[in-house]
Formats: structure tokens, C-alpha cells, sequence
């Protein structure tokens, strides 16, 4: 079954999943709203925004699209799945990703907590307050032990976690998220929660809301300097496989948390047609969810994808038509490695507009994925904080890693930086 496929979002990581859609024998053709100009190389670029839902709509019911893939967390938040989904002349297409109460998994920590309590999923304890609990949160936080984590509720662009090592701070970013609004109305409840120690490693999971596939993990790389110093970023790289998942820990991973986080979806009848992204804390060989994604992971997706042998979009399909039970999602055996470049003063301000050349000059045995470019008069620019990510494969992550990085070094332009220590645990 041939169809048209739409994929919504214009990062590094709807491009992963660009190249990895056409690649199926089932792809007709692929469009892409908004896209970046590496989208437009791989399919029809709609300039659509992902806010106008009547848009898409027409979009999709004017380039007769069987299948719709949410790259941002964004729209689904905001309910675009349950929107389309009751659209008469898209009643057979699919949807992928969750209605707005699945999106809740990452549209507010508190729910996302709540939902792991019910369900016995492992996480750091917690309390929520908002502005009618506020004194009795500062109690709580002079009584707690260091350092303590403060989560702004609501979706904060990667930025609403804050890691307090006294008091005093907790306290005052407690008071500037409930009654000066730092986050916004994001900030209006925050979740206040035990600092959980170890590794971190990011799981993803495709179901179709009773049944799931497990996909390749993937390890980010979150601070804007070598040695994870600095800023937190959208990622500056990522790796996979994740060389201290041994088949152990990921057996304990599926059975602590994978397996009750679906059981919990389905036993709530949460619509979830989709990714679950789960960032987890490993203390020793104890998995620890820190946060739910209901989607994929930038730039985790350009590590995933490359190493996902299997049709992407047949795995789609199935999740679509509630058969993922009869699929499998083979992984390669190689690692892969990605390094992304930036523009230099991201994660603060920084200039853009600047020429991009040499992206000719990438080995073809790599992929390199655009994040923030735009074409100007045939010319291509810097137009985002992260401008575009290399990603090699190799037998070791290390050997992944120094691919992608002399691939990197031949793509040029001015203020350009990237960090030279990706995957640097795994030597
Ligand atoms: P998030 O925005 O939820 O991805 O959190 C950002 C980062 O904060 C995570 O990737 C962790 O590195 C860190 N973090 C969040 N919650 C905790 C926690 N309870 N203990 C330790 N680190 C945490
Ligand atoms: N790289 C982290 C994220 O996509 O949320």
C-alpha cells in the first residue's frame, strides 16, 4: 500500500526522519511542513505552520495524506491528534501521536509524575505546589535534602529544570516560577523532586497504545561545553548504543518501566499512537524515569534512525492500525555518532545569516542533517542556534564519533562551533 506521507516540524530531527521515510518501498511521496532545505532535497516542503491546525488539515486532505508523523512535543500538546482525527474527510488517516491526554506525559510534569505513581514506574520522589500551597512550599524546601530539583510544570523549551545545590536558590526560583512568572504559566505549578544520581540514558518506545517496539537507545549530549559544562542546549550530539546497556539493565528497563508505562497508557485509555521518549537516571543497575517525551529526541533521531534497519514506515503503519504486536524493530550492529554545530553565543544570542559551504564535501558514507538553515537566493545560510549535525557510523563509538567529526570540519562558515568530546566516556 503506496501513500503520501506528511511529516510536521523543521529541525534535525524531522530531517532523520525524512531519510529514513523515504526509504520505504511504501512511501509515495513525502511532504514536509514547514522542512528545512534539507527536507526539500528529500520530499515537498509545505510552508504550513504547526500552530494553524486548519492548515494542516487542508494540507492534508489537498495532497491526500494516509499518514501524518509529529516531529515536535508542540501540536500535540495542544491536541492537533484529536483534532485530526475528527476531521470527516480524514477518517482513514493516521495519526502519529498522541491525543492531547497522552501528550500530557510531557506537557506537565505533575500529570507525567502522578501517572508513574499510579502505575509503580520508579522516579525521584516529588511534591507539587502552586501559588495557594506557596508557604508551604518554601517549608518544604528548607526541610529537603540537597541538591534539590524544581521543575516548572508545563513545557518551558528544555529550559524549565532547575538543579538548586541550597536553600536559598531553591527557594527563590521557587518564588520567581509561582509568583513572578519566570516560565510563564508553565511555571504556574512547579514540581519539586529528590536529586536522583548515576548515568542518564534515553529510551524510545513505538506504540500503538497496547503493544510496543523498543528502539535503539541513545545518550545526548545536553551542556554547550566539552566536559558537560555550561549552558543547557537542545543537544550538541548524541551516540547509540549506549555501551553500559547490557542486556540486564535492559531487560530491567522493560519490565520497570517500559512494560507499566504502556500497561498504564491502555488501562487508562489514553490514546497513544506514538513515541514515548523516557529519559532515565541509572543509579547502579536501577533505572529511574526522569521525564517522559511523547516524541522523538533532537539529536537523538539522527542517531536512532541511521541505526534502525527496519521500514520505518511500516512500523508506522502498524502502530496506526493498532498491529504493532506482529513487528519487529531490528537494529544495526554499528554505532553511530552525531556532532552537531552550532551557531557560536547559542545557547544565548547569536548572529545568523551566514554562508554555509563545503556540505558537498561529506563523505557519502554519512548523513548530515540540517537543523537551522535556510536557502537565499540559492545560498545556504545559518538561520538557528543549532545549524546542522553530522552523524557517522562506526565499529565503536569512538570510532563514530572521530567520522563524524572530520566530516563536520569540512562543512564551513563563520562563528561555527562544536564540541570536539562527544561519546568521550566510551574511549
Ligand atoms: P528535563 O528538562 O526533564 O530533561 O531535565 C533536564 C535535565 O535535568 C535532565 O536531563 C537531567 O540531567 C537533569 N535532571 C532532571 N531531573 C533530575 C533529577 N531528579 N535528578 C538529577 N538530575 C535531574
Ligand atoms: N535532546 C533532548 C530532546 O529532544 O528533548
Amino acid at each position: 500500500m503506496y501513500m503520501n506521507v506528511l511529516i510536521l516540524g523543521s529541525g534535525g530531527r524531522e530531517h532523520a526522519l525524512a531519510w529514513k521515510i523515504v526509504q520505504s518501498p511504501l512511501c509515495e511521496h513525502l511532504f514536509i511542513a514547514p522542512g528545512n532545505p534539507g527536507t526539500a532535497a528529500l520530499g515537498t516542503n509545505l510552508p504550513v505552520s504547526l500552530s494553524d491546525f486548519s492548515a494542516i488539515r487542508k494540507a492534508c486532505v489537498d495532497h491526500r495524506i494516509g499518514l501524518v508523523l509529529v516531529g515536535p512535543e508542540d501540536p500535540l500538546v495542544n491536541g492537533l491528534t484529536d483534532y485530526l482525527e475528527t476531521v470527516d474527510e480524514l477518517k482513514d488517516l493516521i495519526v502519529i501521536g498522541p491525543s492531547k491526554e497522552g501528550a500530557q506525559l510531557e506537557g506537565s510534569k505533575a500529570y507525567a509524575k502522578s501517572f508513574m505513581i499510579r502505575h509503580g514506574i520508579p522516579t525521584a520522589r516529588y511534591r507539587e505546589f502552586q501559588a495557594d500551597t506557596f508557604e508551604e512550599g518554601l517549608d518544604y524546601l528548607r526541610q529537603h535534602t540537597l541538591p534539590i530539583v524544581l521543575k516548572a510544570d508545563g513545557l518551558a523549551a528544555g529550559k524549565g529544570v532547575v538543579i538548586a545545590q541550597d536553600v536559598e536558590s531553591a527557594q527563590q526560583t521557587f518564588r520567581e516560577m509561582i509568583q513572578e512568572a519566570k516560565f510563564g504559566a508553565a511555571g504556574a505549578k512547579v514540581v519539586v523532586e529528590q536529586f536522583l544520581q548515576g548515568i542518564e540514558v534515553s529510551v524510545f518506545v513505538l506504540t500503538d497504545g497496547s503493544d510496543y517496539l523498543i528502539l535503539p537507545e541513545a545518550k545526548d549530549y545536553k551542556r554547550i561545553g566539552e566536559g558537560d559544562t555550561g549552558l543547557n542546549t537542545g543537544g550538541m550530539g548524541a551516540v547509540s548504543p549506549v555501551p553500559f546497556m547490557t542486556p540486564d539493565l535492559r531487560r530491567t528497563i522493560e519490565e520497570k518501566i517500559v512494560r507499566p508505562t504502556i500497561e498504564g497508557i491502555a488501562q487508562e485509555n489514553i490514546r497513544y499512537r506514538g513515541f514515548v521518549f523516557i529519559g532515565l537516571m541509572i543509579d547502579g543497575d536501577r533505572p529511574y524515569v526522569i521525564e517522559y517525551n511523547c516524541r522523538m529526541g533532537d539529536p537523538e533521531t539522527e542517531v536512532v534512525m541511521p541505526r534502525l534497519r527496519s521500514d520505518l514506515l511500516a512500523l508506522l503503519l502498524a502502530t496506526g492500525k493498532g498491529e504493532l504486536k506482529n513487528m519487529q524493530a531490528d537494529a544495526d550492529t554499528r554505532a553511530a555518532a552525531t556532532v552537531v554545530a552550532v551557531s557560536g553565543g547559542y545557547p544565548e544570542a547569536y548572529q545568523k545569516g551566514f554562508s554555509i559551504t563545503g556540505v558537498d564535501q561529506v563523505d557519502p558514507s554519512c548523513v548530515l542533517f540540517q537543523m537551522g538553515t535556510t536557502l537565499q537566493d540559492g545560498q545556504l545560510q545559518t538561520q538557528g542556534g543549532r545549524v546542522l549535525t553530522v552523524t557517522a557510523y562506526g565499529d565503536s563509538i569512538a570510532q563514530a564519533v572521530a567520522r563524524a567529526q572530520t566530516e563536520q570540519a569540512k562543512v564551513r562558515y563563520e562563528q561555527k562551533y562544536l564540541r570536539r568530546d562527544i561519546g568521550h566516556e566510551f574511549p
